[in-house]
Parts: C-alpha cells; structure tokens; sequence
C-alpha cells in the first residue's frame, strides 16, 4: 500500500492537520519526519479542539501508531506537556513513537533564538523563538544532542558539557548573554528522558513494517515549503534538515524515496504568512481584514496556532504554488478553506509577476527582486453564497468550480481534495487519495 507524504504547498497554515486527520482514517501509521515545535495544526473534532505542536494529528484516532521521526527537533518539555494535555483529555497516548535519532532543543537553543533575533534587528525571520533554527545548526555542525542522549547520564553529560563549552561563549562574549549550567541542564534533561523512555522506540521499522504489511503510511510535514531551506524565500525561512519539503520525508523517518508513492500538497485558497520576507501578494486593504477575521469568533481566524501573532494575508500566488508543485513533485493538492472566500465579490489569482515592466512566470531567487515585483492578476467573479454545507464537486456553485479549474491549470497538478470548513466531513473529495 502506498507511502503517501502531505506537505504545506505555501508559507504554512494550509490546513494540513485537517487534510492529515481526514487522510488519517485510512492509515495505519502516521509520522512526523521534519521541523519542530514551531508547527501547528488546529483540529476540531467530536471530542474537543486540539492544538498540536509535535505530535502527529494521527493521535485523535485511537487505533493508529503516531510516529516523531529523526527529522524531527523534538523540545522534550514541550512534547510531554502536549501528550499531558492529550491524556488529561481522554486520548489514548500509548500509540506514540519517539526516534531515538530526532534532536533535542536544549535551553540554549531557545536562548540562541531570541538573541539571534535580536541582532538581526529589523531584518529580523520573525521566528517562532522555540529554538528550531539553533537546534538544527547544532545539528548540523555534529554538535547535537539527540533523544537516544536523554537516556543515560553517562551519554548525555560529556555532549551537553561540550556543547556549552562552545555556546556559553557565543552566547556570554558575542551577545553579553547569562551563561548557562551544564549540570542543571542535566538534571532537568535526564528527567525528560526518564519520562520520554516508554516512547522511543524503532521508527524505520514502524513504517517499513507497516508498509510491507499492505497498510497506508501518512508522513506528515511541517511548515509550508516556500519557508523550505533550499525552496523557499531564503533566508526567510526555517532551519529544518531534512527539507520540511516532501524530498526530506524519506530521510526524516529512515526510507528511501523509492518507498514513497504519492505526494499531496496542501494549499489555501488564498496565502497566508507568519514572520518576515518577501510575500508578492500580500494585501494590506479590508480584503485582508476580511480573510483574517473570517471565523475568528470559533478561533478560527488566521492568528498563529503556535504564537498568536496575525498572519499577514494575500491572494493566491499561482508562480510560487506552481514552483512549490514542481520541487515536491505533487502528484494532488488538497485546496482548504474555500469557504472563506463565499463572500468576496472578485477573487484574485496572480498568474505572473511584473519586474520593472518585464513579465516573470517563476520564483526569483535574488530577495531584493522578489520583494520588488508586482504581481499580475487575473479576476474571476466570486460565487457569494455558501459552500459549507457542500459535499460534491458538481454542487458547488459554477464560478468556484471555475475557480478551482484555473488554480488547477496554473499550477499544474490536479485538485482531489477541497475543504470547506473545519471539521472532518466538511471536505470535498473529487479523487480519493488512498
Ligand atoms: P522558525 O521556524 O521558528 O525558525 O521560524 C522561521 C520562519 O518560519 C518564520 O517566518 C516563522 O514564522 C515561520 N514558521 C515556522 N513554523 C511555522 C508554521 O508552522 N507555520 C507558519 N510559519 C511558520
Ligand atoms: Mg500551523
């Protein structure tokens, strides 16, 4: 049975906790592979709303393995409040599997974070400050703390008393910063372990295993991929290695690409972005209020699921999704969130990008460019009546079919499933995906 990878098409916040939990039914195991705990995902279902950070969406199932792949940046204390929170609410954690081999966000990674941010002044990411971008640089230059470290003093003090060695003085000499205590860290990060213990376990195993057995795989990505290392806006963008695009899925939980059959991006019907950099189609009029707002008395609204902050907002980019079809090799997009554009009069869709009076149809790589074009618009009447209630593709009123038919053409990969609203069966399904 299919492997099957779910990746966020633009800068994230596409829906793909609702895309994975409606996916989910059929698989058998579900897995985290990239990013940390600056991703979020809202979930409403019959038992409540969940917001989650690091665990999979799979969870709120009660019969499917959930997997933190060694993609992952795993912060323990984040990760044990979440399964704290999942089980004070009545969800059945014991399905959980931790890699061994996912990195740890230690203190200082969210210390880093700040004073990294700090000194970028106003060219600041905007990140999420969760310790994401230092965590994967540690990781990257071999200096990582990794989960199979939490487990026993003798592993983890020598790493942590080298690691310190080297940020205290970053962090003391370079910012003025407090230095920071590598026993105390110890203690506390021992702790964790002792906690996390029962959860790690073989993930390569888990999902070649299920995989073998003739059942679906889900691996689920964070972010969205034009916040991608090598994809996306540079350098406004996120740290994760491997790529939080679907050519990092694989890597991220130990299988090779020939094991992955399909790929589903997750698109708005509009953009959002949180953080900094470039963002062609952002609008600043009471368009972008409306979007933002548009269900914001159920929580619903575009504020950030991690740190509440606005998301800025803007019409559909057709140049950067067909980029991002084209670098995950997108076999299907999801569209969500059709609903909230029910009530706008003229739907925009920016086609090409107009640079000094030159016509561009592909994602600038230069950041001044980028920050400079002016996006190139067609209009397309709004159908200005409600879709919520719709659940076939041939019901939904004639100018959203026409919609969709264009993204479809623009970006070039096929529309299979169309969400409209939050909860699991307000979902259009034009070709199953499992
Ligand atoms: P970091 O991942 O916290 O280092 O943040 C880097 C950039 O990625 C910032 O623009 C963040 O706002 C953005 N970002 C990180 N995680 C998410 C996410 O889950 N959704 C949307 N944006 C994100
Ligand atoms: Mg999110």
């Amino acid at each position: 049975m299919p492997i099957v990878v779910v990746v966020g098409g633009q800068w994230g916040d596409e829906g793909k906790g609702r895309i994975v939990d409606l996916l989910a039914r059929k698989a058998r195991v579900v897995a985290r592979y990239s990013a940390g705990n600056n991703a979020g995902h809202t979930i409403v279902n019959d038992q409540g709303e969940f917001k989650l950070h690091v665990v999979p969406a799979g969870i709120l199932y009660p019969d499917k393995t959930c997997v933190i792949g060694n993609g992952v940046a795993v912060d323990p204390e984040v990760l044990l409040g979440e399964i704290d929170g999942l089980q004070s609410k009545g969800v059945d954690t014991s399905r959980l599997v931790l890699s061994d081999r996912a990195q740890v966000i230690m203190p200082w990674h969210c210390e880093l974070d700040r004073l990294d941010e700090l000194a970028r002044g106003d060219k600041a990411i905007g990140t999420t400050g969760k310790g994401v971008g230092p965590c994967f640089v540690d990781k990257v230059a071999r200096r990582g703390i990794r989960v199979a470290d939490l487990l026993r003093a003798e592993d983890l003090q020598p790493r942590v008393e080298a690691a310190l060695a080297y940020h205290n003085k970053v962090i003391t000499a370079v910012y003025g910063g407090e230095p920071l205590d590598a026993d105390r860290c110890c203690a506390a990060y021992l702790e964790f372990g002792k906690r996390l213990a029962p959860f790690v376990g073989d993930v390569q195993d888990i999902v070649l295993t299920a995989h073998r057995r003739g059942d679906y795989v889900l691996l689920e990505g964070a972010q969205g991929s034009l916040l991608d290392l090598d994809h996306g806006t540079y350098p406004y963008v996120t740290s994760s290695v491997p790529s939080s695009s679907s050519s990092g899925a694989g890597l991220g939980v130990g299988i090779g690409p020939t094991d992955i059959q399909r790929v589903v991006g997750v698109f708005k019907s509009y953009c959002t972005r949180v953080g900094n950099g470039p963002f062609p189609t952002e609008l600043f009029d009471d368009t972008a209020t409306m979007l933002r707002d548009h269900g914001k008395e159920d929580g619903r609204g575009e504020y950030g699921t991690t740190t509440g902050r606005p998301r800025r907002i803007g019409w559909l980019d057709a140049v950067a999704a067909r980029y991002s079809v084209r670098f995950n090799g997108l076999s299907a997009v999801a569209l969500t969130r059709l609903d909230v554009l029910d009530n706008v009069p003229t739907i925009k869709i920016c086609t090409a990008y107009d640079l000094d009076g030159e016509t561009v149809e592909t994602l600038p790589a230069r950041q001044s460019v980028l920050e400079r074009v002016k996006p190139i618009y067609e209009e397309l009447p709004g159908w200005q009546t409600q879709t919520t209630e719709v659940r076939n593709f041939d019901d939904l009123p004639r100018q959203a079919q026409a919609f969709i038919r264009r993204v479809e053409q623009l970006i070039e990969c096929p529309v299979d499933v169309i969400s409209v609203g939050p909860s699991r069966e307000q979902a259009i399904i034009v070709n199953p995906i499992f």
